[in-house]
């Protein structure tokens, strides 16, 4: 299996059953370090979401409505994306079916997502949807900044030990075999940052780099 950044797989084996929401653990994706959301991301915004509305979007075979659910939603900064302002989302109506279930209370949010052909904005439990209050400071910094600089490097998720990195513009992420959650210190304070010589390294907080750090000679 590869650990890949994007990867969501919906498994809809039971197709007939016609409560969809009742199949459990359909969606599942693969944890993703924030910076590999950030570049992985079409759009990667603050916002609240203000509305919620349940649309058809056609039918499948048997003539029932496929629906969506479409989020209106007020931008308060893009770290990421088109020109224009993004004002609605798009999800699935189910977390079965890899939806989002957004809260409409004010809370504000960091949202990454995908945007189609059509222009719309596209979101799915397997992007980086989190609550802002939730965010560290280095999160909150790194988006106007680290992320975006990391972009060339690869961080690899690393679940059971040994793993290992096959080139050195990778960074191992380590925190599911070190402390066993996805939120821990490397997704919190630090960043994957290329350095002078095309290797990356962590970096750990929101200053920019030194520049002993980016001039490291040593692979
Ligand atoms: C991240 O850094 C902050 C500030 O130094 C610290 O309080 C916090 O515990 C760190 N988080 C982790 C998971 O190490």
């Amino acid at each position: 299996m590869s650990w890949t950044a994007h990867s969501c797989f919906v498994t809809l084996a039971i197709l007939f059953l016609w409560r969809v929401e009742e199949i459990a653990e359909a969606c599942s994706c693969f944890p993703t370090h924030p910076q590999e959301a950030f570049c992985n991301s079409d759009i990667v915004i603050k916002a609240k979401v203000v509305g919620k509305q349940e649309i058809e979007v056609g039918n499948n075979i048997y003539g029932s409505p496929i629906t969506r659910i479409r989020y209106d939603i007020k931008q308060i900064k893009m770290f990421k994306g088109p020109e224009q302002e993004i004002d609605a989302i798009f999800t699935a109506p189910y977390s079965s079916l890899c939806g989002v279930s957004l809260e409409t209370n004010g809370q504000h949010y960091l949202i990454t997502g995908r945007i189609d052909s059509n222009g719309e904005v596209h979101v799915t439990l397997c992007n980086y949807i989190r609550p802002w209050e939730t965010l560290s400071t280095t999160q909150e910094k790194s988006l106007t900044q680290h992320y975006e600089m990391g972009c060339d490097c690869k961080i690899i998720p690393c679940s059971t030990i040994p793993c290992m990195t096959s080139s050195p513009a990778e960074c191992l992420w380590l925190d599911w075999v070190l402390e066993k959650t996805v939120n821990g210190k490397q997704a919190q304070n630090f960043s994957c940052i290329k350095r002078s010589d095309d290797s990356c390294a962590w970096y750990r907080g929101s200053e920019p780099p030194r520049k002993d750090f980016m001039d490291i000679e040593d692979p």
